[in-house]
C-alpha cells in the first residue's frame, strides 16, 4: 500500500524465488525482524492474550499471512500446543528461516510452509486460509496493493466464527535519548518526521474496511512492548534498524543531522550506538480482532 512501508522488502523482491535480485533487501529485512522479535520481550503474547479472547474454542489450524521470519507462526504454534500452523509467504527464502527455526525449537511437526503469493492471486489467498480458524497478519496487509480485496476474499474464505487478527507497528521504533550529547536535540523526532512523509509505515485504522468486508471487528487495541531491555540486542537493533533508514534520509534530512546519524553508526566513534548507555528501545503494536 506504501511506497516506502518499514521492514519492507524489496520492490520486486524475488518474487517467490529465494535468492533474485531483491535478495541484499531481504537478508537486512529478516535481520531486522529477527532482531524486533529478540527484543521484544512479552510482546507478542501479550498481543494473543487479548486476540485470543475473541476465539471461539481453541484454534486447531492457524494460517499466518506474510510470515517473514516466523515470529508470529512460532509464537502461536507455542502458544496453542495443539494447533497446526501454516506460515504463508511469497518469499522461498523466509520460509526457509521459519522452517530451520521451526526445527530448532522442535516445532517442524506442525509448522508448516506455504509458498504463495496472496497480492496479485486472490485464489491463493483463498485457498490458504481454507479451513483455518485463527488467521494473522502482522505488518503485512499494509503491504498488499488492494488490501480491501484481500480482505474480502478472506471473509468470503472463512468458516464463520473464524478470526483474521490484524496487527501493525503503531510507530516506527524508537531508540534514541531526545538529546544525545552531540548535534541538536530531537533528532528521531525529525527522522520520524522525514519518514511519515515519504510515507513509511503508513496504514490506517484497518476496522472501517474490515467492516465493510463483512467482520465483526473488535479494537483497535495497542500493546506496548515493555521489553526486557538487553543493552546488546537493543544496540544491535538500533544500529541495524539506523542503517536501514539512513539511505531514505539521504537529501531529505538537514546535512547535520546526517552528520550525526553517521557518527551514530561509525564503529569506532565514542557516540557510536554500541558505545552507548542510553538506547532505550520503546514500540507498540496496533491489532485488530475481526470475526468472520
Ligand atoms: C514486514 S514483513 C512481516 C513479517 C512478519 N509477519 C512479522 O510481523 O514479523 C512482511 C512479509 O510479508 C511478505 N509479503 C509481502 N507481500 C506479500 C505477498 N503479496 N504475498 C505473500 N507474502 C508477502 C514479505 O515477503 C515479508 O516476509
Amino acid at each position: 500500500m506504501t511506497e516506502h512501508a518499514p521492514l519492507r522488502t524489496a520492490p520486486d523482491p524475488a518474487h517467490g524465488h529465494a535468492h533474485g535480485p531483491g535478495h541484499g533487501l531481504e537478508e537486512e529485512l529478516a535481520h531486522l525482524l529477527d532482531l524486533d522479535a529478540a527484543t521484544s520481550g512479552r510482546t507478542w503474547e501479550e498481543v494473543i492474550a487479548w486476540a485470543v479472547q475473541h476465539v471461539q474454542g481453541g484454534p486447531l489450524r492457524i494460517v499466518d499471512l506474510g510470515a517473514g521470519t516466523g515470529t508470529g507462526a512460532l509464537t502461536l504454534a507455542r502458544f496453542f500446543t495443539t494447533a497446526e500452523v501454516v506460515a504463508v509467504d511469497r518469499s522461498a527464502g523466509m520460509l526457509d528461516r521459519v522452517q530451520g527455526a521451526a526445527r530448532a525449537q522442535g516445532l517442524e511437526g506442525r509448522v508448516h510452509a506455504l509458498p504463495a503469493d496472496l497480492g496479485p492471486d486472490l485464489g491463493a489467498a483463498r485457498s490458504a486460509v481454507s479451513g483455518a480458524d485463527l488467521v494473522w497478519s502482522s505488518s503485512f496487509l499494509h503491504e498488499v496493493a488492494d488490501p480491501g480485496a484481500l480482505l474480502a476474499e478472506l471473509r468470503a474464505a472463512l468458516r464463520p466464527g473464524a478470526l483474521l487478527v490484524v496487527v501493525e507497528l503503531d510507530g516506527l521504533p524508537r531508540f534514541l535519548p531526545d538529546d544525545l550529547g552531540i548535534g541538536r536535540p530531537g533528532l528521531e523526532d525529525r527522522c520520524h518526521r522525514v519518514l511519515a512523509d515519504a510515507g513509511w509505515n503508513a496504514h490506517p485504522d484497518w476496522r472501517p474496511l474490515l467492516e465493510q468486508s463483512g467482520f465483526e471487528v473488535h479494537g483497535p487495541h495497542t500493546v506496548s512492548t515493555a521489553a526486557a531491555q538487553d543493552p546488546a540486542a537493543i544496540a544491535r537493533y538500533a544500529r541495524a534498524w539506523i542503517a536501514h533508514l539512513r539511505p531514505a534520509l539521504q537529501g531529505r534530512l538537514a546535512a547535520e543531522d546526517l552528520a550525526v546519524l553517521d557518527r551514530l553508526l561509525t564503529p569506532d566513534a565514542p557516540e557510536a550506538l554500541p558505545n552507548r548507555r542510553d538506547l532505550e528501545l520503546r514500540t507498540a503494536r496496533t491489532v485488530w480482532a475481526a470475526r468472520a
